[in-house]
């Protein structure tokens, strides 16, 4: 077990941030939280619009199957739009758009209604009920929160993809969660070149046989196939004369599923995490609202694309909620050059940037004349979520983004948690590189596997010891293994088990350190080695395969395979370039493999178990330490 002192630099937040903070002691707030829990969530569900109150805040009855807010009727929507529609926030901008070609679209919260009820009342036309589920598949374009918003709104559950993942990974998404209806674009943009969504939604379909209806937005413009009586473009639709701008919100139960939203495990086979209306609303907002300290004059950009977590609960729902402006934009940080982020930051106003690591470290690669080139003084208070962040690129986004006078937000959490768990608020003394305390109403243990606490400085398993509104209630049609993986080990204890290591300092910060799962995070994306292992395979050269992560100086971790060929083949490099392209066509390019290496034999336990400890000694060129239970 490694322990480690960590350097002791203190930042304090400015006095100006302090000032304006809501919550002014953190201390007193969390004792509460802690004690009361169910009350301190009941305050602030207190804060949203119910079509019905709740009869119970957390119905523990069925554990680790919990429910909040049980017997209320909601809607995320009534709280994201609906609501604001009837204030003066119906004139605020609700999105501020930018493609990555410079087109710009804004939204105010009216326009966003309007669109999302044009949208809800198609989708209805097209036969969608409450409880079916939409796979969405776009670029970071406008009707991408449109259509997600206008889903929630009738009672239906939406998948969102990635749009990055490839022909495989869409159909087997699709097919798991029995789409009948698709959303896509017939392209977007990235790096001045055009994707073909459609193209490959098309592919994917066709191993699909659920689907019924395919909606495409026209966004780059590209040439794309269109199948008679199954798709259909978007804007044909919103121009028909059923149309209406004036669509009910469905009343839904606190706990009918909102979104589904796939993530990488240990196996294989991804699983479709499911959040529901209130707790997760209760939630993004709450989180949000304090740790971003949102005021109305705030414009607020989370970088993320919705088709990941982060996108979901701070880039749509989060953002809403609160009534915010949010800033979205396509495309790559570095196109056409590499001040792009830094003129829209300036261009619009933004004062607090949400962001990962892994940009931080590839535009601080550039220098900081490109920043430097820009007035970022409206920025206020930054962020950071995905994976650790070195102390290096902290310093760098304080003092060169942020001027010395923003703190940055290092948010831990996972798709799982739909929101902040450990997180500094600004008034947070901050360490670099630490996600400090945890937020409210959460109980963080380092524990060791038997569940025994580990004491301060040492590295242990991360567990959450309470239920929280924002958790995701179960996997899409696999209950079991949502039990096994998350609650299995600390069963006894009844504890969340995080699949992270991290440490607790002596001052009570939390330093996470990384999975310790077969889960790997390569720019911030979460990826299973499993799913990599499985995709090479299907090359007909390969044998048997093993993937593990290794360190990146931007990425965060790499890809690096060890790949055992077919008797009588041996590796070239034409063959390491074939199976990189061969990965990347049967995921999506964020998981091309940074290294393939040819191995005659893969370590193994005598029971058969990969050795991956071996595997990483020997791509790092370190000691590979006991090796007592390798079979040969
Ligand atoms: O390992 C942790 C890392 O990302 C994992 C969750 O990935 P995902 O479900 O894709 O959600 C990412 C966005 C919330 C975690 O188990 N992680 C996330 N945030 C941080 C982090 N590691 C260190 N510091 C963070 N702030």
């Amino acid at each position: 077990m490694s322990t480690k002192t960590e350097p002791v630099e203190l930042i304090n937040p400015s006095e100006a941030v302090t000032n304006a903070a809501v919550i002014k002691n953190y201390e007193e707030v969390y004792q509460r939280s802690i004690e009361d829990r169910e009350g301190f969530w009941a305050e602030e569900a207190k804060k949203l619009q119910w079509f019905k109150p709740w009869t119970k805040v957390l119905d523990d009855s069925k554990k680790p199957f919990y429910q909040w807010f049980t017997g209320g009727k909601f809607n995320i929507v009534s709280n994201a739009v609906d609501r604001h529609t009837k204030t003066w926030r119906r004139n605020k901008l609700a999105l501020i758009w930018e493609g990555e070609n410079g087109t710009t679209r804004t939204y105010s919260y009216h326009a966003l209604n309007r669109e999302v009820c044009k949208f809800a009342t198609i989708l209805k036309s097209m036969g969608v009920k409450k409880g079916e589920i939409v796979t969405i598949y776009m670029p970071l374009i406008p009707e991408l929160p449109i259509a997600m918003l206008a889903c929630a709104k009738i009672g239906a559950t939406h998948s969102v993809v990635f749009g990055g993942f490839s022909i495989d990974a869409l159909s087997s998404r699709v097919n798991d969660a029995a789409s009948r209806v698709v959303i896509t674009a017939d392209g977007g943009y990235r790096r001045g070149k055009v994707i073909d969504l459609k193209t490959i939604v098309n592919s994917a379909l066709q191993d699909s046989p659920t689907v019924e209806v395919c909606i495409t937005v026209k966004h780059a413009g590209n040439a794309v196939t269109m199948e008679a009586d199954r798709d259909f473009w978007f804007h044909d639709l919103m121009s028909l004369p059923i149309v209406s701008m004036n669509c009910e919100t469905e009343v839904m139960d606190a706990e009918d599923p909102l979104f589904i939203l796939y993530t990488s495990g240990t196996t294989g086979k991804p699983k479709g995490l499911v959040h529901t209306h209130a707790g997760y609303a209760v939630y993004s907002a709450t989180t949000l609202q304090y740790v971003f300290d949102l005021k109305d004059e705030d414009r607020f950009w989370c970088t993320a694309d919705p088709g990941w977590i982060t996108g979901h609960s701070y880039l749509v729902y989060g953002p809403l909620i609160c009534g915010a402006t949010v800033v979205m934009y396509e495309g790559a940080p570095n196109h056409p050059y590499p001040n792009r982020w830094w003129q829209i930051i300036e261009k619009y106003g933004v004062t607090i940037l949400y962001t990962s690591p892994t940009a931080i470290r590839a535009l601080m690669r550039y220098g900081e004349q490109w920043p430097k080139r820009h007035n970022l003084s409206d920025l206020r208070l930054l962020g950071s979520v995905g994976e650790p962040i070195n102390p290096e690129a902290w310093r760098w986004y304080h003092r060169v983004i942020g001027g010395g006078k923003c703190p940055i937000m290092d948010t831990w959490w996972q798709t799982e948690t739909g929101g902040f768990v450990i997180t500094p608020l600004p008034i947070t003394p901050l360490k670099p590189g630490s996600a400090t305390k945890p937020f409210f109403g959460h109980e963080v243990g380092i524990v060791d596997d038997q569940g025994n606490d580990i004491p301060a400085g040492a590295e242990g398993n991360l567990v959450l010891k309470a239920p929280w509104p924002g958790m995701a209630r179960t996997i899409h049609g696999d209950p079991d293994r949502y039990k096994s993986t998350y609650w299995g080990q600390y069963e006894k204890q009844g504890w969340y088990k995080a699949g992270d290591s991290a440490r607790k300092d002596s001052d009570g910060y939390y330093w996470i350190i990384g999975r310790t799962d077969d889960v790997i995070k390569v720019s911030g994306h979460r990826l299973g080695t499993a799913e990599i292992e499985s995709a090479l395979i299907t090359h007909s050269d390969v044998a048997e395969s093993a993937v593990i992560g290794v360190p990146h100086e931007v990425k965060g971790q790499a890809i690096y395979c060890f790949v055992m060929l077919k008797p009588k083949l041996t590796g070239s490099h034409e063959l390491e370039t074939a199976l990189k392209e061969h990965v990347a066509k049967q995921m999506g390019s964020l998981a091309r493999p940074e290294k393939i290496q040819f191995v005659d034999k893969l370590p193994k336990t005598r029971s058969g178990k990969i050795m991956r400890r071996v595997l990483k000694a020997q791509a790092m060129g370190q000691e590979v330490g006991d090796i007592s239970t390798l079979e040969d």
